[in-house]
């Protein structure tokens, strides 16, 4: 989603609607404006892309020099008019970007005290609350302070009011906020392209803060009400640089963005005292989650490899029997399906034509069938009975990153329910696998900060002809990840292999050329993968070891050594996919491959 909001001595629509254009990459499905003109609001909203507002803007047109708008990329509500933003309660009116986790519990205390919810968002819940919350307490601001720390989850929000039509309140908790100071004018947008053509002097917002705008100012404080002292920077990126948020590519900014993307998978979903989750768009219940005998995951590329690691989860923690599919082999293997199996499809993009078909294939022969999907009320989302996204936000690197680490995590939920479902998961273990989760966003960025020793690795394995991945386990399917990556954007062979496997194979390729990335986690079968690093070391192979902490006695034995945090045998190939996705970025930069379009492949395949 995308958030633009402006006062000043402009017409506010134009300035709006131009920042809201700057910010399509981030997704949409709709958009919205509302400005205040002598105290009456007005709003359009449309659904489809931004032209739609643009022509409607046309029609009927909106004036004042105070407004705020948005581009809405949907998370709960299919994409509609009514759900797009801005939404009004009474005088109050809110563009909101985020996820609010406790929104049903708040929507039902304000249905009880009598407000009428037009639209299935969780944001609406905000305009009711500031309009409830103003009963008893009129001042505006405090109002607005009162009613964000009753809400629990991510947002940024920007706030007006038809009885203050010379404020505009915004606040920032997890999501992105940025504030631009022009001359006796003001900026406010989720991102910095928004409002770069107007201003460089940029006041960036930290979690927990609000900026008040009036017509002769901005003040900043704390959404409790400390005020602060913000100082602005000076922003001089050119405006692609802006739109990949200062990044050298969007793969490289889409790495970086998995903490936060893991924090919106699990966001609102936690239950942690029942020790289970809840999945909102699943459809099915306990019972009908007890018929399932068998499940059969089906996917393409890297959604492919999730799947595998998904067969680990599933089998391990719910003892139900897993087959993964390759969707285009699925189709034409004329497979065994009864009422009793579970098809499941995953899809960053949704629009996947071999997974599509492949899900089609399976309804056809009666299978229960859901999908894990990034994209909202894309074909698989809508053809399936139920629904996991992953809300990684748009994925727009061709290679993925963001999305693979959040399907892993949706794979996870959806174990943890059907073995709370089905009782192989008890209540400790529910509770443990949900702390665990929780622990994803922080290790993520620890992660990170591996990036220029990865760098510094690239550098010295670039120009190497082949690489081996080998991994065993859970860790097996990363290895066939870190291998694809390579190969999509650096364009150098790369294989990945089952660590124990290689010696039936692989290991006659192995000599002082080929640099082979172990994955070596303290793990069941650590003390196995080591045996296995034994065997390429002494055939001479460059053995680069991903390991993760308490094994740093292979640091000496190897030629490049990676460590990672330690989370939990299940977890951990979420965080060892980090180092993967940095180094085959770096290789693929050192070499000079266009790394956010690789040549020859598509984000979304939508041919057989
Ligand atoms: C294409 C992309 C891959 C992706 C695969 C499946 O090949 O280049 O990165 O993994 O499609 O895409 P999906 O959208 O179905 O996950």
């Amino acid at each position: 989603c995308g958030i633009v909001g402006y006062i000043g001595g402009q017409e506010a629509t134009p300035v709006i609607v131009e920042g809201l254009k700057k910010l399509e990459y981030r997704g949409y499905d709709s958009a919205g404006i509302a400005t205040l003109m002598t105290g009456e609001a007005g709003i359009r909203r449309s659904e489809g892309k931004l032209i739609n507002l643009e022509n409607l803007l046309r029609e009927q047109p909106l004036h004042g020099t105070i407004g705020i708008g948005h581009t809405r990329w949907a998370t709960h509500g299919r994409p509609s008019e009514i759900n797009a933003h801005p939404h009004k309660a009474g005088h109050i009116i809110v563009v909101h970007n985020g996820i609010i986790e406790n929104y049903l519990q708040l929507r039902e205390q304000l249905r009880q005290a009598g407000h009428v919810f037009k639209s299935e968002t969780d944001t609406e819940v905000i305009s009711h609350l500031i309009e409830e919350t103003l009963k008893t307490e009129p001042d505006f601001e405090k109002a607005v302070r009162l009613a964000l720390t009753a809400l629990h989850g991510a947002y940024a929000v920007c706030v007006l009011s038809e009885k203050e039509p010379k404020t505009l309140i915004a606040a920032k908790l997890g999501s992105p906020m940025v504030v631009g100071l022009g001359a006796e004018e003001f900026f406010v947008a989720s991102d910095i392209p928004a409002i770069l053509a107007h201003t460089r002097e940029m006041v960036f917002m930290e979690d927990g803060e609000m900026a008040v705008f009036r017509d002769n100012g901005v003040s900043f404080s704390t959404i409790a009400g400390t005020s602060l002292d913000k100082k602005p920077r000076h922003i001089d990126w050119s405006p692609l640089m802006a739109e990949k948020g200062g990044y050298k590519h969007f793969m490289l900014k889409e790495i970086h963005e998995q903490p936060r993307a893991v924090r919106d998978t699990i966001a609102g979903r936690l239950l942690e005292s029942e020790g289970d989750v809840y999945l909102e768009g699943l459809n099915f219940n306990d019972c009908q989650l007890a018929a399932v005998k068998r499940i059969i995951i089906i996917a393409c590329g890297t959604s492919w490899h999730a799947a595998l690691v998904g067969k680990f989860y599933l089998e391990g923690h719910c003892r139900i029997p897993v087959e993964v599919d390759i969707a285009s082999e699925f189709r034409y293997r004329n497979p065994v399906i009864d009422e009793s199996t579970m098809v499941m499809v995953i899809s960053q993009s949704g629009e996947t034509a071999d997974t599509l078909a492949a899900l089609r294939e399976a309804k056809a022969r009666g299978a229960m069938n859901m999908a894990i999907c990034n994209v909202v009320d894309s074909s698989i989302a809508r053809e399936s009975a139920g629904v996991i996204y992953t809300h990684a936000g748009p994925e727009i690197g061709v290679a993925s990153t963001k999305a693979f680490v959040t399907q892993l995590t949706a794979l996870y939920l959806f174990t943890i329910r059907m073995g709370r479902s089905i009782g192989t998961i008890d209540l400790a273990a529910g509770q443990s696998m949900i702390a665990a989760l929780k622990h994803v966003p922080a290790l993520l960025e620890e992660v990170l900060t591996l990036n220029s020793l990865t760098e510094k690795i690239a550098r010295k394995y670039m120009n190497a002809r082949d690489f081996l991945y080998l991994g065993r386990g859970k860790n097996f399917p990363i290895a066939l990840e870190g291998a694809l990556k390579l190969k999509e954007i650096s364009y150098i062979h790369a294989e990945g292999y089952a660590a124990g496997e290689m010696k039936h194979g692989p290991i006659a390729l192995i000599d002082e050329e080929v640099p082979v990335v172990m994955l070596v986690p303290r793990s069941s079968n650590f003390d196995k993968t080591l045996s296995n690093m034994e065997e390429v070391s002494a055939r001479g192979g460059r053995v680069i070891a991903l390991c993760t902490t308490g094994a740093e006695d292979i640091a000496g034995r190897v030629e490049d050594f990676i460590e990672i945090p330690s989370l939990c045998e299940d977890l951990d190939p979420l965080l060892l996919s980090v180092p993967l996705q940095l180094l085959a970025y770096h290789v693929a930069v050192l070499k000079g491959t266009d790394v956010d379009q690789p040549r020859n492949l598509a984000k979304s395949v939508t041919v057989e």
